[in-house]
């Protein structure tokens, strides 16, 4: 009896393709623009879909691969720990190609980058970059094998360069650009920092003052793509290991705004990315043998802020930690990168038990959950991003499946309210960060 639950708990765990009658409305809404293979006779069929769904999943999945080409420009940009060469901003990397200070930078930055690769015991950043390069077939350990590299590395920083052309063309001059759609064409990246973390904490007390939610209300909530932080590509670094900041960044702010108890929430993590997912099962052992999880604090705050946002990001950032761990001894900020503030917190083992990760495409696939183990709240935030509307309205038909009437999803991303779904449009946050930049983040709602 006691191993047929164990089984029937696992098998509810492991994600299933989003049956057919499930995606069914939310094809028929897109049927003119479905691709042919999805509507062999004029209409979406469940064989069609099935295969459709697969191969597609499949190709995100590709696209995670991509991503990790990003990280590995950004640690040429931004690395301090293998080099002294300055680090390329954006400002230089629009120039890279057409300047030859830039270029020579860039040059001398890649043979550093290269020479650390090839060295012994890198750290566990390099070595995931290493990993990866040798995947595509790179050899660090001969002449050839590093000119090849280095071409390899510095087409990349160039095609970086023209897609962050593109997308300032995007925001600047194609009005009613849909920035929620951003990255539909690239890679999928699992760069990561503290700001949507701080947004997702003002967009809570938001819901609070709105009468949202009530104090102890939240029991079960899913991260969808919690990422990890590495040189992620908003002035971020390679002095500290990769890591996850989202999900304990949350349960730390549903503890002080008295929305949960930090100590019996469960937070489950829904990833493709197998670095990720690694990641957090590590944590989760080394913490079970008592171990804990200590994450740096990175904040690259900028005299562009407006006081509002500089005060409640500085005051968030201070206290970010202290209901599920304590201060721990941070890791300095090299001269290079010295326009980075550090301090570092460590979780407590029984916080970091209570996080489980799942890897699971929501777009495509999805877990059947009992009523009383639905989610009162899944958050996504830079994430939706990577999709196109058909994509879009699927992950957002399919989350509200998992979430309890009367639950919540949140993210950054406003995704298309055209197809059938669980889920409404409910509240929206804006924040002014500079006046170049103002965020948002949007509340769908369950109906009970
Ligand atoms: C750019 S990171 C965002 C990390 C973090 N949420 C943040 O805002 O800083 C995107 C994350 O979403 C994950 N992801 C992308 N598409 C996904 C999908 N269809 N299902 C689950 N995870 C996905 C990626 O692997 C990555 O970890």
């Amino acid at each position: 009896m006691f191993v047929c639950l164990i089984a029937a708990s696992a098998a509810a765990q492991t994600p299933q393709t989003i049956p057919f009658s499930a995606a069914q409305p939310v094809l028929n809404t897109y049927l003119k623009t479905l691709p042919p293979a999805l509507k062999p006779d004029g209409e979406p069929t469940a064989a069609a879909w099935d295969v459709w769904a697969r191969s597609n999943d499949q190709e995100i999945r590709a696209r995670v691969e991509r991503g990790e080409e990003d990280t590995l420009t950004n640690l040429l940009r931004l690395g301090v720990t293998y080099t002294k060469e300055e680090r390329i901003s954006y400002a230089y990397l629009l120039r890279f190609g057409h300047d030859s200070y830039v270029d020579s930078l860039a040059g001398k930055r890649a043979d550093n980058l290269i020479r650390a690769l090839a060295a012994p015991h890198p750290s566990e950043g390099m070595t995931d970059m290493r990993n990866f390069l040798q995947k595509q077939g790179f050899d660090v350990n001969t002449p050839a094998g590093r000119a090849k590299l280095k071409t390899y590395m510095l087409a990349d920083l160039a095609r970086m360069r023209d897609e962050v052309m593109h997308a300032q063309k995007e925001i600047y001059e194609k009005k009613g650009a849909n920035l929620s759609q951003q990255f539909k064409d690239r890679g999928i990246s699992t760069d990561s920092n503290l700001y949507p973390d701080y947004m997702i904490d003002l967009h809570l007390r938001n819901m609070i003052a709105k009468s949202l939610l009530k104090p102890d209300g939240i029991h079960r909530v899913a991260i969808v793509g919690p990422g990890l932080d590495f040189v992620n590509k908003n002035e971020g670094s390679d002095f500290y290991p990769p890591q996850t900041t989202q999900p304990f960044a949350v349960i730390d702010t549903l503890a002080r705004l008295n929305l949960a108890d930090p100590n019996a929430v469960e937070v489950t993590t829904f990833d493709i990315s197998s670095r990720v997912n690694k990641h957090l099962a590590r944590a989760r052992a080394q913490a079970a043998a008592g171990k804990w999880y200590t994450i740096q604090l990175l904040s690259s705050p900028s005299d562009q802020w407006s006081q509002d946002y500089a005060t409640g990001f500085l005051e968030y950032w201070q206290k970010l930690g202290s209901e599920i761990g304590k201060p721990a001894p941070k890791i300095s900020v090299p001269q290079a990168a010295s326009g980075i503030w550090n301090r570092a917190v460590a979780i407590r083992p029984d916080v970091v038990l209570h996080v489980t990760p799942i890897d699971m495409n929501v777009v495509f696939q999805t877990i059947s959950l009992p009523a009383d183990k639905q989610f009162d709240l899944i958050i996504g935030t830079n994430i939706f991003v990577y999709y196109a509307s058909l994509e879009q309205s699927l992950a957002r038909a399919n989350l509200g499946t998992m979430i309890r009437p009367g639950g919540f999803l949140i993210s950054n991303e406003q995704l298309p309210n055209t197809a059938p779904s669980p889920l409404t449009d409910s509240l929206q946050t804006s924040v002014t960060v500079s006046p170049s930049d103002t965020e948002y983040m949007y509340t769908y709602a369950r109906q009970k």
